[in-house]
């Protein structure tokens, strides 16, 4: 079958291991099924496997992709939740020190077809084409678990949104909104920050400019390049929610001083469980918002969304397509 998938890895031109072609269907144990993948979204979790971040270079050849949309084996249309628990795992998926993602352990999104356990397939929601749907099971659930569950955020709190184009960024600004958070965005790019502000920034503001007030928290996921200006935006007691770090993770000045003395919670965020999903979902129901996708594009022009993905010249999420 056709996928997009890591052949080598370098750092430093993480392309240059991307192949298109060929691959063996993909094995289906037991408990688990096969979707037919019509949309899958792009993650920077794709550019890090290619750097050769999180996947152990002897998982290689590994179909890339962690989200997918299509259709299950009896032709309905479904959604992938993309994190992979051990079987015998009860509760919070995202805890289990064994869970995956697809294209980690297990062959990804990026094919005709992905094999996943059963307990991941997810009925597709009402009103979502398949390419919306794509983009929830990693960046928006993501931006759902950093904002509700690790940020404990709720109405009328205020929250700073750190690069504004990213899909993770992205998400956090509509969804943060939709929950009726005051909401402040940065980016290094005064269209992405006119745009940001149409998505539901209240302002949005040059990386690194002081805001008018501090926040409640910062939804972090950039890291080296914005680290000092999310701590120094907190209110004492603010809460730090770091899910990535885009630009790196080592910190000139990891502002300790400022941590224990304001009395700063630093909280990692990874992925969501299913339950989350589900909250994220009925949340965009209600509220009638839709993942905001920067561009659809052919699978088999994957190499194109990933040059543009890995130039950060994006404003949403980029979708791959199948017919
Ligand atoms: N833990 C998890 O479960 C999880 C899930 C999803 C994503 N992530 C991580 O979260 C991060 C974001 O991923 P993503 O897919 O949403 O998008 P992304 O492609 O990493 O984000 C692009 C945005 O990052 C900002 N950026 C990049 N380099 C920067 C720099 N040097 N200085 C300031 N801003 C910079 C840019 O903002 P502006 O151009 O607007 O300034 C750009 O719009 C990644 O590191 C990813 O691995 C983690």
């Amino acid at each position: 079958m056709f996928a997009v998938y890591a052949a080598s890895q370098d750092w430093d031109d993480p392309l240059s291991g991307l192949e298109l072609g060929d691959r063996p269907e993909p094995a289906v144990p037991e408990g688990w099924t096969t979707v037919t993948v019509r949309a899958a979204s792009l993650n920077h979790h794709d550019l890090w496997s290619l750097k050769g971040q999180g996947l152990p270079a002897d998982r290689l050849p590994m179909i890339l992709g962690c989200d997918a949309a299509g259709l299950d084996e009896d032709g309905r249309p479904v959604l992938v939740h993309s994190v992979i628990s051990t079987p015998a795992w009860v509760g919070d998926e995202t805890l289990d020190p064994k869970r995956s993602l697809l294209s980690e352990r297990h062959q990804g999104t990026f094919a005709e077809r992905v094999a996943v356990p059963r307990s991941n397939v997810v009925a597709l929601p009402e009103g979502f084409s398949l390419e919306e749907a794509a983009c929830l099971p990693t960046a928006w659930l993501t931006a759902y678990r950093m904002l509700f569950t690790q940020g404990g955020l709720k109405a009328g709190d205020s929250v700073l949104v750190q690069g504004a184009g990213g899909g993770v960024a992205t998400a956090c600004i509509v969804l943060a909104r939709a929950a009726g958070l005051r909401v402040y965005a940065t980016s290094r790019d005064e269209e992405k920050r006119a745009r940001a502000r149409e998505i539901g920034a209240h302002e949005a503001f040059p990386s690194g400019e002081r805001l008018p007030a501090k926040v409640d928290a910062v939804m972090e996921t950039i890291g080296r390049a914005t680290w000092e200006h999310s701590i120094r935006s907190l209110r004492p007691g603010g809460a730090l929610v770091i899910s990535g770090t885009t630009s790196g993770p080592k910190l000139d000045d990891a502002m300790l001083t400022h941590i224990f003395f304001l009395q700063l919670r630093v909280i990692g965020s990874t992925m969501g469980t299913r339950a989350e999903l589900a909250s994220l979902v009925s949340l965009l129901d209600a509220t009638g918002h839709k993942p905001l996708i920067d561009s659809t594009i052919p699978m088999t022009d994957a190499r194109q969304a990933f040059e543009r993905l890995e130039s950060g010249d994006i404003f949403g999420k980029i979708v791959l397509t199948l017919d």
